[in-house]
């Protein structure tokens, strides 16, 4: 082709998504192979021992008594008053920040994190996110001209890097004076990864004494995406009281997703949530994220919210909808274990998992390592760092087994 009907800003590479093409070879593999014999472990979502996607029963009977007129009419351009309650009480709890906050509803987390990313970077800046991250970060800022910047998540001791954190953070707002960091946290994709409420106190402390800076704008995307499968009660939704009492010039953004929580992952609901000391802070916020939502696509799906908002306010569905859960939370965890206890027996060097779907394997070349283990018909994501194996998709005896595998394949590439 001698030129281009696309303009130069919206010319890019002609590539397919690689992990949904990941994906499909495992499909065929298991079509040829037989499911026993192959391990896909390449899609972010719940999926049974048989192979078969997780479907909530409580959240799909739900949809399925809505009345028609309550799927087919159209939501509210900030989404419906009643679901922006109930998205705060679900995501807070007995945590909910002492500040003004501000809902609007938007399509998944993505749509949160694409109006954080435009409403609060000029043109150019670059958005903070660490070196293990969610590879649409760098897809949206690019969108808009936007770049991503990375601090090492991770020092020597397999710890929370806070000393890489404050020199990226404080470069970039000495550049800038405004800053946008995406902390995906907890059970972070891909490693698994979960801040300490310490952690949390480390990272604040930083942005507040920065914050004494009037001209500094700091703001943080907590992208809760997989909240719902952290920790073993409500203890990884307590940092979510730290957001209380901030200086002006620090706003909160919390991402949340329907998505994993609610396996409504192709239903595109989640809400993005303004926490501020400052009243108006908090509403320039909403009425900004929802000129947005008009400008990019309209309102949401109003049956996503009308399931969250009548579970939410019946004490029956919600304790239904609640086991079912941490039904599904304990079979991870148990998988996860498997994984985590196989590999330190067969000596599987990999990043210290706390919660969540994903559990990450450094490597020098992950590429040709996710191609070797294709040979063994054990399917896996290639990262630029390492290895993203998805605890989500693969059975407690198959995470068991994995490790030895993937050993095996990384040694053999090392010789
Ligand atoms: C880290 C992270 N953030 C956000 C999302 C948002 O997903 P959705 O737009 O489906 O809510 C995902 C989904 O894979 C994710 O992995």
């Amino acid at each position: 082709m001698s030129f281009n009907m696309v303009a130069n800003h919206a010319i890019w590479p002609k590539v397919n998504d690689a992990i949904f093409g990941l994906a499909a070879k495992a499909k065929e593999a298991i079509d040829k192979y037989g499911r026993e014999k192959v391990i896909d472990s390449t899609l972010g979502a719940l999926v049974d021992d048989d192979g078969n996607l997780i479907c909530l029963e409580t959240v799909y009977s739900e949809l399925k008594s809505l009345p028609n007129a309550d799927i087919a009419a159209y939501a509210q351009v900030a989404g419906q008053p009643d679901f922006l309650e109930a998205v705060q009480k679900t995501c807070f709890k007995e945590y909910r920040p002492n500040a003004h906050i501000r809902a609007v509803a938007t399509p998944g987390g993505t749509g949160s994190i694409r109006h954080s990313i435009y409403n609060y970077t000029n043109p150019g800046d670059s958005v903070l996110v660490c070196d293990w991250f969610w590879s649409p970060y760098v897809t949206i800022s690019e969108e808009f001209g936007r770049t991503v910047s990375t601090f090492e998540l991770f020092n020597e001791k397999g710890e929370f890097n806070i000393i890489s954190f404050k020199e990226k953070f404080e470069e970039l707002l000495k550049k800038q004076k405004r800053l946008v960091t995406i902390l995906n946290t907890p059970a972070n994709n891909p490693t698994g990864y979960s801040l300490s409420d310490e952690e949390w106190d480390e990272v604040l402390n930083i942005a507040k004494e920065n914050a004494k800076n009037p001209e500094n704008r700091i703001i943080f995307v907590v992208d809760v995406a997989y909240i719902d499968y952290a920790g073993i009660g409500m203890e990884r939704r307590k940092f979510f009281t730290k957001f209380s009492n901030l200086p002006d010039n620090i706003l909160i953004i919390v991402a949340h997703s329907m998505s994993k929580g609610y396996t409504m992952y192709g239903m595109r609901s989640g809400a993005a949530m303004g926490i501020s000391s400052n009243k108006d802070i908090a509403d320039e916020f909403y009425y900004s994220a929802m000129h947005a939502n008009r400008a990019n696509w309209s309102n949401g799906t109003r049956a996503a919210m009308s399931i969250m908002t009548n579970i939410a306010k019946d004490p029956e569905k919600t304790k239904a909808y609640e086991e079912e859960v941490n039904k599904t939370k304990t079979m991870l965890r148990n998988r996860a274990k498997a994984f985590v206890e196989a590999s330190k027996e067969v000596g599987l060097e990999i990043l210290p998992y706390r919660d969540g779907f994903f559990v990450s394997i450094p490597c020098s070349d992950a590429k040709k390592a996710s191609e070797e283990l294709i040979k063994e018909n054990l399917f896996v994501i290639a990262l630029k760092k390492g290895l993203r194996f998805a605890v989500c998709a693969v059975s407690e005896e198959k995470c068991r087994v994995s490790p030895a595998i993937i050993k095996k394949v990384l040694d053999n590439l090392e010789k």
